[in-house]
């Protein structure tokens, strides 16, 4: 009998990821685990991602953090509302606020973050643009486990890319490989749990 592994996305956007991932996992058995992507949760009631999710017959929903005067209030409902899926997994894809303790003392499963950087190089909002900017000839995108700390934490799978010579190009090879390693870390989890 397939055990079930749920999974809970966090977006704050285009969804882009997200979308990748539920065409990878959604309803797939892997590993003799019948993965659901439970929910796509975001912060931001505009996020293309959820119109994305939802045509995938993916449930939604928004937490608006405009809606909270504390962090830390905003991270307690967000890991209620998770939890109520029953997770085994959490992932980050292109979640843009950093989680509070009040969120991750909650949750004892692993939560991954997808960054556009071969980290620690380029923490933050616009990784793509500094990496691009900078004197390597390389760029890059880590997947992590999440920490407190904005895009640190150990890091579970992260590969480089040789620097296209314009910056549209760059994003775009940034954004397959992310594509590429993210359900290679999934795979991972899946793999040993
Ligand atoms: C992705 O490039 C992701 O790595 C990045 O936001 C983008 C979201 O795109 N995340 C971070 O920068 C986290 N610090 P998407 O909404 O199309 O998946």
């Amino acid at each position: 009998m397939t055990k079930p592994f749920n999974i809970v996305i966090l977006i704050s956007g285009t969804g882009s990821n997200a979308l990748n991932l539920i065409e990878h996992f959604h309803n797939k058995t892997i590993f003799d685990k019948k993965v659901i992507i439970k929910k796509v949760i975001s912060n931001n009631p505009s996020a293309k991602g959820l119109f994305k999710a939802q045509e995938k017959g993916v449930d939604t929903f928004v937490l608006n953090h405009k809606d909270f005067i504390k962090r830390e209030d905003f991270d307690s409902v967000l890991a209620s509302l998770v939890l109520k899926e029953s997770p085994n997994l959490v992932l980050l894809a292109g979640f843009m606020r950093v989680l509070s303790e009040a969120f991750l003392s909650k949750l004892d499963i692993p939560i991954l973050n997808i960054h556009p950087s071969y980290l620690p190089l380029h923490k933050g909002a616009h990784a793509i643009k500094d990496s691009f900017n900078d004197s390597n000839d390389f760029g890059g995108v880590s997947v992590h486990y999440v920490s407190k700390e904005l895009d640190s934490g150990t890091i579970l799978l992260q590969e480089k890319i040789k620097k296209a010579c314009d910056i549209e190009s760059f994003e775009k090879d940034i954004h397959t490989l992310e594509y590429k390693l993210y359900v290679e870390a999934v795979l991972k989890v899946l793999k040993g749990s």
